[in-house]
């Protein structure tokens, strides 16, 4: 499990306890998605690389470090994944954003692709992969597919909560592939949800049902 970092700092549980509640409105959901995704982006770039530049103080001149944030592309799986981005751009505004629209078929439970569109210079760049959940993987496992196959610097996965059989899958097919999350959950229903969860993200992210 030295691949999966469970992001269990207190702010974080708080939020999340919050959102899993089923009484929690459509704004509220939202809200604190935005505010748990900033904080989780502050997490998973904690190792971005940062270069020296020279600058002026009111009083002198002296060398800090800075991140190049276009190098970073913010990959969303549709149409959850969306929920994520706008709290991560406010700490990380110069990043690049990616689609990968996947719908999960209810009967097989299998991910099927209707869009894809990625910034250029992939292999420029360090990809962070995002959605609310990992359930049963097999959504992540194609998005990765298909970022992984344009060769970017490096590439994350970050998500809300998962369980122990998404981990699973993600692993088998990309070990490699570091999994952020605040919760790991006990197990998937029937219909592929995630126990105790908090329900359909994207539905209660969009207000839908
Ligand atoms: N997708 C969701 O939105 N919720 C789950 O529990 C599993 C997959």
């Amino acid at each position: 499990m030295n691949q999966v970092h469970h992001i269990r700092h207190p702010l974080v549980q708080h939020k999340l306890t919050l959102m899993r509640r089923k009484d929690a409105s459509t704004n509220t959901f939202r809200h604190l998605l935005n505010e748990l995704s900033a904080l989780m982006a502050y997490e998973i770039t904690r190792d971005m690389p940062v270069q020296d530049i020279e600058i002026e103080t009111p009083l002198e001149t002296t060398t800090g470090q800075v991140i190049d944030g276009k190098k970073l592309v913010l990959v969303s799986i549709l149409r959850a994944g969306t929920g994520i981005l706008d709290g991560m751009l406010s700490v990380v505004p110069g990043a690049r954003v990616g689609h990968v629209g996947l719908y999960r078929d209810p009967k097989t439970l299998q991910a099927v692709e209707y869009y894809f569109k990625m910034p250029s210079n992939m292999e420029e760049r360090d990809a962070i992969l995002v959605d609310p959940m990992l359930a049963t993987g097999n959504s992540a496992v194609a998005a990765i597919d298909k970022v992984k196959a344009l060769k970017p610097r490096s590439i994350k996965f970050c998500c809300l909560l998962t369980c122990p059989e998404g981990i699973a899958t993600v692993h088998k097919s990309h070990p490699d592939v570091p999994i952020y999350t605040a919760a790991i959950d006990r197990c998937l229903n029937d219909h592929g949800y995630i126990l105790p969860g908090l329900g359909d993200a994207g539905d209660r992210i969009f207000g839908t049902s």
